[in-house]
């Protein structure tokens, strides 16, 4: 039994939020805590390596919603230097900005910055000695990463400072009111509405301010704030982010991940959705949503430094395995709105409705993103797409019908390829549509429109949590695209929204056990080749599951439309040979039977991928992986993850470097 499955049925408040395992690593409860037993999941191999092959303990806790990064410090020592050293900590997942805010003799004193915490280190000579502070490192989602939208943020009358993970999904509206009240803002932020509505209902006690605040919010955040007005406390909340409070000798600390203060505390209390904590130097008050006093166990930790990196995961590629349907979530937050695609961000809407013609560039993974993004598009939308590797594209003559529109997906936002083939589109004056993870990228700034992917910052050379929302923006595009133009009446709309939604759940119900693909990879990790076949949808996901094991596994690995198998490839298939076969679409069904048949033929060893409810499929393989069942049009969202999950598994077999596989980078700048 896996974790997931350990963990569900032991029905922590914190499982609520399984789509965001973190695993956390040797944890006992205090003596006082005893629901100690209850708690603790014996390891699974995916699922951590302190027990890798059975043998350690974890506990799953909710939240990796890992965007930014939180410190809060109340004690008796300087507070920078705390707070410093607890983002540096937080550091290798990436941010784009730093700040800090103390309190010192009733004054608010803050410094933000753009860029490395280094830079910010550098401004912060003026700093007072203080006692209490907040420290924030960014990843942008709202506005490019700059020094105004760096955290903290601050009201007008610089009274109260906030810092915040996650997204305020009415932040528009509230900004907009709050204006009215003639409040003035400096940023693009959605945080700096708390700052200021903070600062509206402050009556003299920044704890009932914050709970008055949070009671008009919708979204997801993990928040702190300090006052000068109210000025020996930090008052947190967190809903759908994590938040934790660091117990330490008197002093308290506050953080979105357990690692930015291990090296102060192995004690920690850990919030609940609703849940907020006033941290004073006397001590920690904790409070429920409901805002009655409550008392919560105390978890002691025990990890090495290179588990509290990846929270517990033996890899960064695993973790981000696991934050899919956290991801997922996440890129959907605020833009599926009463079961219809809103995307009113993007300045493109009105001339999306007259586009005659759609190409979709990107490289690797990101071009197999807009592989499927052709598929749905032209199915849902009825516009023609031609799809292309951004290498390819930018050396052929490419005919751009009147009209015509450039969709490029990229991850990182600065691979040169695909940034040169937007360039040169710009210089024809085609209007470009980004999809993109990282705000203020090169290909974020030059496009005429971004839609970005809320993965969260992805460490892994291999690309899995960029990938499956790349997808789902495409899904939301067609779906989107083909409301405007009528060509799909609301009530197939609604549907497709319906189940589009429901992806998460289907992501996380296939993680909760994922022993056959374990089991599978052990037996066929030593194998020196491998074929990936599929029809339809599928073939675009095997295309993307084979590079994933070439990547980093090593293995030479293939994949191909399945029908073109008798076209040349079966003469490579002999006694043994792995064939991993992906059979999601029930109207290829039948066909791709016929394809497996000609494999087996030949002694090759099919692998099939399939839905539970595809028992014909099932009988006809030599080993199953069951996913749960989807409707054809969104198994790729679903599917993926089993064929993410083999590469890696065979990859940690092989005993490779998962996360940086030889001569690969991940972002990649260069022709
Ligand atoms: O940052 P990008 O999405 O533009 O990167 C494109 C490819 O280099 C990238 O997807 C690559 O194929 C992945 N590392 C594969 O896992």
């Amino acid at each position: 039994m896996t974790i997931a499955q350990q963990s569900k049925r032991l029905d922590l408040s914190e499982m609520a939020y399984i789509d965001r395992l973190t695993r956390v690593g040797f944890i006992e409860l205090s003596a006082d805590a005893p629901r100690c037993a209850g708690i603790v999941s014996r390891s699974a191999k995916t699922s951590g390596n302190g027990g890798d092959k059975g043998c350690g303990f974890w506990l799953l806790l909710g939240g990796i919603n890992k965007l930014c990064g939180i410190i809060g410090y109340i004690g008796n020592r300087d507070a920078i230097p705390e707070i410093i050293a607890g983002l540096r900590k937080l550091e290798y997942r990436g941010y784009d900005s730093a700040g800090v805010a103390v309190l010192a003799e009733e004054k608010l004193w803050f410094q933000k910055k753009e860029g490395r915490l280094a830079i910010l280190e550098e401004h912060l000579e003026d700093a007072p000695y203080s006692n209490i502070g907040i420290g924030h490192t960014r990843w942008a989602t709202h506005g490019v990463p700059s020094d105004e939208n760096a955290h903290p943020h601050v009201d007008c009358s610089r009274d109260f400072a906030v810092i915040h993970n996650g997204i305020i999904e009415n932040y528009a509206r509230l900004r907009q009111r709050l204006i009215e009240k003639g409040h003035t803002f400096t940023s693009q932020t959605d945080t700096e509405v708390l700052a200021h509505l903070v600062e509206d209902c402050f009556r003299g006690n920044l704890l009932t301010a914050v709970q008055e605040v949070v009671g008009h919010l919708q979204g997801s955040y993990a928040l702190a704030v300090v006052s000068r007005k109210d000025p020996h406390k930090i008052v947190a909340v967190r809903k759908d982010s994590p938040l934790v409070v660091g117990l330490g000798e008197g002093e308290y600390f506050l953080a979105s991940d357990i690692p930015a203060v291990l090296s102060r505390t192995n004690k920690f209390y850990i919030l609940d959705d609703g849940e907020m904590a006033v941290l004073t130097s006397e001590g920690v008050s904790l409070l429920n949503a409901k805002g009655n006093g409550i008392t919560k166990e105390v978890f002691l930790v025990d990890w090495d430094p290179h588990q509290a990196e990846k929270n517990g995961y033996p890899h960064f590629m695993i973790k981000e395995i696991n934050e899919q349907p956290r991801a997922l979530r996440d890129t959907m937050r605020g833009r599926i709105v009463d079961n219809r695609v809103d995307f009113s961000e993007l300045k493109l809407d009105k001339f999306l409705d007259r586009v005659s013609k759609i190409f979709i560039v990107a490289c690797g993974t990101a071009y197999h993103a807009g592989m499927v993004g052709k598929h749905l598009i032209e199915k849902l939308a009825k516009i023609p797409v031609e799809v292309d590797i951004a290498s390819e594209f930018r050396y052929r003559e490419v005919l751009w019908p009147q009209d015509s529109i450039l969709i490029v997906v990229s991850q990182s936002g600065e691979t040169a390829d695909t940034l040169a083939v937007l360039r040169e589109a710009k210089r024809k004056g085609i209007k470009v549509l980004a999809v993109t993870n990282v705000v203020g990228s090169s290909v974020a700034r030059e496009s005429d429109a971004v839609i970005h992917t809320w993965a969260g910052p992805e460490i892994s050379v291999a690309s899995t949590k960029a990938y499956s929302t790349q997808l789902l923006i495409m899904y939301m595009l067609a779906i989107f695209l083909a409301e405007r133009r009528n060509v799909m009446d609301s009530a197939a709309i609604e549907d497709m929204v319906q189940d589009l939604a429901a992806i998460p759940e289907k992501i996380e119900e296939f993680l909760e056990d994922v022993s056959s693909v374990e089991a599978i990879a052990d037996k066929y990790s030593q194998a020196s080749s491998a074929f990936f076949l599929g029809r339809g949808l599928d073939y675009m996901l095997v295309l993307e599951g084979a590079l994933k094991l070439k990547e980093i596994s090593y293995i030479h690995a293939e994949a191909y439309a399945a029908g073109e198998l008798k076209h040349g490839t079966l003469a490579l298939i002999e006694e043994g040979v792995p064939v991993i076969s992906l059979i999601t679409q029930e109207d290829l069904e039948d066909k791709m039977m016929s394809n497996i048949k000609e494999v087996k033929a030949r002694k090759g060893t099919i692998i099939g991928v399939t839905k539970r409810d595809m028992t014909e499929t099932i009988r006809e393989c030599d080993e199953v992986i069951l996913i749960p069942v989807v409707k054809s049009i969104f198994s790729p969202l679903v599917s993926v993850v089993p064929l993410q999950l083999l590469a890696y598994n065979i990859a940690v077999a092989r005993g490779c470097d998962v996360d940086k596989p030889r001569n690969l980078a991940k972002s990649v700048t260069v022709e």
